[in-house]
């Protein structure tokens, strides 16, 4: 029997797992975590074990009305990177394509902006033609890590269309939040050089958890590919004179202006409500201010 209120959370045990199987509890979910090592707290059930393991996956989507899923290697470069890919892909297909036969009618998972290749290329040769980076940027994988965030987003277009499902990926940039935020905003207003490859862009972990809850309960139909990401850049750097010294070929579309980030989030927002709350913002972490900093590129590609 389906408990219209029970979703299951892979990766619970992780950094984004964690925060975002809280904000499901806040919202009135009931939280069933799954990943290779036991949640810490955030969950009302825990079951230990590999997501790509398909008896395992049955199980753990028996009667759950909701996926959100975010198990996964997040980085090519934690294991292997043939590892990552061969962990990624399977858990990812054999945890949703388990969900949907069991009839769950929303999965929501975590995409990367590394999909657009700029993260982990393996030179400055991959750059992206133009900004604000939207939905619409043509992908440039470059790694095991993003490639497997590819397949991902074209595994849930295929479960929405086979099993009418709701699926929504969430391309995210990088995640964090109190000290670990606080640290990178400040080495990066120092040097902003080495965050070039994700374009001085990030996302509050709780803003991410958020869009995540948001997602289920937006009452879209179909397969969506939406960033998330914080309005404000980080470090506040200014994107369009970094853009100007380091990767001087992208085309400015839109003004960025100083402090500000070079993603739209405006298809988010027109689909799951999305904007960012918290920011790195001229040297402190706190709320963002209600008026500019919120997303106003206003167009949806
Ligand atoms: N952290 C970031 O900056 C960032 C940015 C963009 C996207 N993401 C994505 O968000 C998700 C969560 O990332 P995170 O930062 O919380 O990572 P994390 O490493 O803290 O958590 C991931 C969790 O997934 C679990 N896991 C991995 N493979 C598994 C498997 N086969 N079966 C069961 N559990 C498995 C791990 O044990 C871990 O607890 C990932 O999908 C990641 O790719 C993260």
């Amino acid at each position: 029997m389906t408990d219209e209120r029970l979703v299951v959370v892979s990766g619970a045990a992780g950094a984004v797992g964690g925060a975002v199987a809280e904000e499901l509890r806040e919202a009135g979910w009931r939280v069933r975590g799954v990943d290779l090592r036991p949640a810490a707290h955030g969950v009302d059930e825990m079951l230990v074990g590999d997501c790509g393991n398909a008896e395992f996956a049955e199980r753990v989507v028996s009667g759950a009305s909701a996926l959100v899923h975010l198990a996964a290697q997040p980085s090519p470069d934690r294991l292997r990177p043939a590892r990552t890919f061969l962990n990624n892909v399977p858990a990812s297909f054999t945890l949703c394509h388990a969900a949907a036969e069991e009839g769950i009618g929303v999965i929501v998972a975590a995409s990367s902006i590394s999909i657009l290749g700029m993260a982990y290329a393996p030179d400055d040769s991959t750059v992206v033609p133009y900004v604000p980076v939207d939905e619409a940027t043509p992908l440039q994988i470059a790694d095991t890590y993003a490639l497997s965030k590819g397949v991902d987003e074209l595994m849930l277009g295929m479960i929405a269309r086979r099993f009418g499902a709701t699926t929504i990926a969430l391309r995210m940039p990088f995640v964090a939040t109190g000290e670990a935020l606080d640290g990178w905003g400040r080495a990066v207003a120092a040097d902003p050089a080495p965050r070039t490859g994700e374009l001085w862009s990030y996302i509050d972990t709780r803003d991410a958890a958020r869009a995540f809850v948001q997602s289920l309960d937006a009452g879209l139909t179909g397969a969506h590919v939406l960033t998330v990401a914080s309005s404000a850049s980080l470090g506040s750097v200014d994107v369009e004179q970094l853009l100007a010294r380091h990767l001087p070929t992208v085309e400015i579309r839109e003004r960025i202006p100083a402090g500000r980030s070079a993603y739209s989030t405006a298809l988010a927002a027109q689909r799951i409500g999305f904007s960012a709350r918290w920011c790195w913002c001229g040297g402190t972490l706190g709320r963002e201010q209600p008026s500019g900093l919120h997303t106003s590129f206003d167009h949806a590609p």
